[in-house]
């Protein structure tokens, strides 16, 4: 007889260890600033129109206050917040409710503190439980008790619900994760600029209603939002129109390709690069009603190799919308910070991102310059690539016409300026561009930027005396040449200004 005939079939109580449960889900990964918009999700759940974060400073007896004016909890509703695994996530969820889990805020609050108290105010009436991981550690049996008002000489720290008919406070005391070491008043505030930028971005769509006024006060200083997409700057090479996914109802994006450094103000770039950088912010911006949960991440699609967040790429950005209806569907996480795009979407979205990234590429190596002429006519270029089966080499284009007039008038030189052309095609600085556009974070200046006026007017007349004298051309077709021919066009004012009337030996 075997093991398999003897196997009871009984069954058995098995509860968590309340510490042990507890302390392991303080590993899930948050940070001080994502475990902070996991409590601020709530509040907006809550249609709180104002939530103030408060970091007090006091070493090891530090806190934070997270108070909105939402609508507040009753004695039964705080009860079932604060237990753990007391909703399924399975459940329907209200569309514009930004939870899921029915953990945030116990997760989130134990990932920073070992003691979460939280007060909430309906009708006048007030109740408030707390957390203590020290005291679970030492309860009996399976050990979850929760304890009922705020600890011995807390009180004042959640005093502030008082003044509110409705809301709720959520206090972190002994932020054991935050106060490690020699951390000192200056980390401390290092660590409120982070958790600032952060909440300006995660939550700039909340932040710029009009229709449904919102704020954040941060130590009583109200949060700016941070709009990746510099909605309505005027330098923008190219936006998409919005793009409803084929096959998920409420699924929409919106491409969007930034201006280029030198279309900004120092100021503007520095704002419009966000909270980790031009390149780390690259790529698509999920939102779930409206909440960032992914800022900038190419959702591991791409052609062949997934994609990388590199310089050339580092101006394309784009939206993504999706409602909480599909949560499950794109493998949204916990702690609000991760979402994965279901396989029938991938192609679309794949296309839709190669697109703009094409198109932030250029922009990224053109400078932002626009490469059409203003007649729709392709420009005339100097530099022709040449794609063979061994890789891409550089030519000279012969028929650019700076190079055509002096292989016109070469004479007995011709065979030897061919050379000379050659032997530069064969020197390009390749890896020295390369290089240097991956240190200075942007491509070398070419076509006369930033070059002093007359530098370029000099050479534009060579080039136009070259049109009217030797091809014949009138001044006024000579002209309309040289807007379409590079690097002249992005020069028309300078083209407009020459004379009708030249004289040969105009210099
Ligand atoms: N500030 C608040 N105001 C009103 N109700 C709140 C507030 N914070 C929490 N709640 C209530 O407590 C419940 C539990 O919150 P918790 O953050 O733990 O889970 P959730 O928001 O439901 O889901 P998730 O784990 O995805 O955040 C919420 O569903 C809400 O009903
Ligand atoms: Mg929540």
């Amino acid at each position: 007889m075997s093991f398999l005939d003897h196997m009871s079939r009984g069954r058995r109580h098995a509860p968590p260890k309340a510490s042990a449960m507890v302390e392991a889900l303080r590993g899930l990964g948050y940070s001080t600033s994502t475990a902070i918009a996991d409590i601020i999700d709530n509040s907006i759940s809550a249609c709180a129109s104002t939530v103030s974060v408060n970091f007090h400073w006091k070493g090891e007896n530090s806190r934070i206050s997270i108070l909105d004016d939402g609508c507040g909890m009753n004695e039964e509703e705080l009860d079932h917040a604060m237990r753990l695994g007391d909703v399924n996530p399975l459940d329907a969820r209200d569309e514009n409710d930004l939870g899921r889990f029915g953990l945030g805020l116990k997760t989130a609050s134990f990932s920073q503190c070992r003691r979460l108290t939280v007060a909430s105010m309906r009708n006048n009436a007030a109740h408030c439980l707390r957390w203590d991981l020290d005291v679970l550690s030492k309860s009996e049996g399976d050990g979850w008790y929760m304890l009922e008002g705020a600890e011995a000489g807390s009180e004042q720290f959640i005093e502030d619900i008082e003044n509110k008919n409705n809301g709720t406070i959520v206090l972190w005391e002994k932020l054991d994760r935050i106060i490690t070491g020699s951390f000192s008043v200056e980390n401390f505030l290092d660590l409120i600029d982070v958790v600032e930028r952060h909440l300006s971005m995660v939550f700039h769509r909340f932040l710029e209603n009009r229709s449904r006024p919102f704020s954040i006060l941060i130590n009583g200083q109200r949060l700016k939002p941070w709009d990746p997409f510099l909605t309505g700057n005027p330098s923008k090479p190219w936006h998409s129109p919005v793009s409803p996914a084929p096959t998920m109802p409420g699924v929409e994006v919106e491409c969007h390709v930034l201006p280029h450094k030198d279309m900004l103000s120092v100021r503007d770039f520095e704002e419009a690069q966000g909270p980790e950088g031009w390149t780390a912010q690259q790529g698509f911006y999920v939102y779930r009603n409206k909440r960032l949960l992914l800022a900038g991440s190419w959702l591991g699609l791409g052609s062949g190799r997934a994609w990388i967040k590199d310089e050339a790429h580092r101006l394309a950005r784009i939206r993504i919308d999706i409602p909480n209806s599909v949560d499950s569907e794109w493998k949204i996480d916990i702690r609000k910070s991760r979402a994965r795009p279901p396989v029938n979407l991938r192609p679309w979205l794949g296309q839709l991102a190669e697109a703009t990234r094409m198109r932030a590429r250029n922009a990224f190596a053109y400078r932002g310059r626009v490469q059409r002429s203003y007649t729709g006519e392709e420009i005339v270029q100097a530099w022709k690539p040449e794609k063979g089966k061994h890789g891409v080499r550089y030519r000279i284009d012969h028929k650019h016409p700076s190079v055509n007039a002096v292989l016109d008038q070469a004479g007995h030189l011709r065979a030897q300026i061919e050379a000379m052309l050659r032997v530069l095609e064969e020197t390009v600085p390749v890896q020295k561009i390369w290089l240097d556009t991956a240190e200075e974070k942007d491509t070398p200046r070419t076509g006369f930027d930033k070059v002093p006026v007359d530098e370029v007017r000099a050479v534009l007349l060579q080039m136009y005396k070259y049109f009217v004298f030797r091809n014949q051309l009138s001044p006024v077709d000579a002209k309309v040449k040289l807007k379409i021919t590079e690097p002249f066009h992005n020069y028309h004012q300078l083209i407009d200004q020459l004379p009708d009337d030249l004289d040969e030996d105009i210099s």
